[in-house]
């Protein structure tokens, strides 16, 4: 039974959000989502903005913003939705946000340093040497200034030193599921390759990641197993590494058309673009 892989699994998932214009009203963002992630492997989720890429990571993480209305969450088959955030991160889960915050005065050494601590079993300790070299291994792997571990938490960091630092905190807290949420936005093509190939040198049986990113370039750096399109809420296609390429050049267009998907931007236009013509028409009568 050793080397048993770990997997996560997400089942006919639906959220929705309170929505920020009408408070009390509900918006469905994902709409029955299935993905299946063993340790080991690695998956790229790619779509156009705003089908719930973000949404989905959050929720896996349990961001407080989204309502899970339908569907499951399993790790191993236990029901992960009934665990809270740090249940969640001691099981094994882990999130590199789109857009990190800023925790002002605590140093992000401290706080990886209690992230690593809140793992480890009870009565153990977090020993200071080794913590404070294997942080400055991995500040040294990921070329990162090395003032960047004694400031507050992204604290007047970058755009792309923040995406560095989620990266980080992964070598450091060496998660079982990594779910990066477009780490390569706001990276120079330098930083791209090194957040890349660290990504790709966390690989093996006990690592597993799902890579979410709007190019190709990030999976020029990080080797990965499957493709999913997400649109709408759902996956809709998965492949190889032949879909990045496909989307690189020629977008999303084919896919929806091949499936026959409109999506709700697409009918609200619709619906306008009719309204006016009519209007138009009784104009010119
Ligand atoms: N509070 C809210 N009120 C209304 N709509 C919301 C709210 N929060 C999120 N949404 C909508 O949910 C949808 C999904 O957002 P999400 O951030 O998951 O998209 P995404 O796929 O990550 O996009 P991107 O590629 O731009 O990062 C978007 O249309 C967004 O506007
Ligand atoms: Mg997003």
């Amino acid at each position: 039974m050793e080397n048993m892989p770990r997997v996560l699994k997400i089942t006919d998932l639906h959220v929705v959000v309170s929505d920020s214009e009408n408070e009390g009203n509900k918006k469905e963002i994902l709409k029955g989502l299935n993905l299946e992630i063993k340790t080991g492997e690695i998956h790229a989720i790619m779509g156009p903005n705003g089908t719930g890429k973000s949404t989905l990571a959050g929720t896996i993480m349990g961001h407080y913003k989204y309502e899970v209305t339908g569907g499951s969450i399993t790790l191993d088959g236990k029901d992960v939705l009934a665990m809270t955030v740090d249940e969640r991160s001691r099981a094994g889960i882990f999130l590199a946000m789109q857009y990190p915050n800023e925790i002002s005065g605590v140093t992000n050494a401290d706080f990886i340093k209690t992230a690593v601590q809140a793992r480890l079993p009870e009565g153990e300790h977090v020993k200071l040497f080794k913590f404070i070299k294997d942080l400055d291994k991995a500040v040294s792997d990921l070329k990162m200034n090395s003032d960047l571990p004694h400031r507050y938490l992204n604290e007047g960091f970058s755009g792309g030193e923040r995406k560095r630092n989620e990266i980080l905190q992964m070598k450091m807290l060496k998660p079982n599921f990594a779910i990066l949420d477009e780490i390569d936005s706001g990276l120079d093509v330098d930083a791209l390759k090194i957040c890349g190939e660290n990504v790709n040198n966390m690989r093996g049986d006990d690592f597993g990641a799902i890579v979410i990113t709007h190019y190709q370039r990030l999976l020029d750096y990080i080797n990965c197993d499957y493709v999913h399109i997400m649109m709408d809420g759902r996956i809709v296609m998965t492949g190889g590494k032949e879909l990045i390429e496909r989307i690189d050049q020629d977008g999303y267009d084919w896919i929806k058309e091949e499936l026959g998907i409109v999506t709700e931007i697409e009918t609200k236009k619709r619906v306008s673009l009719g309204t006016c013509a009519v209007k138009k028409a009784s104009e010119v009568r």
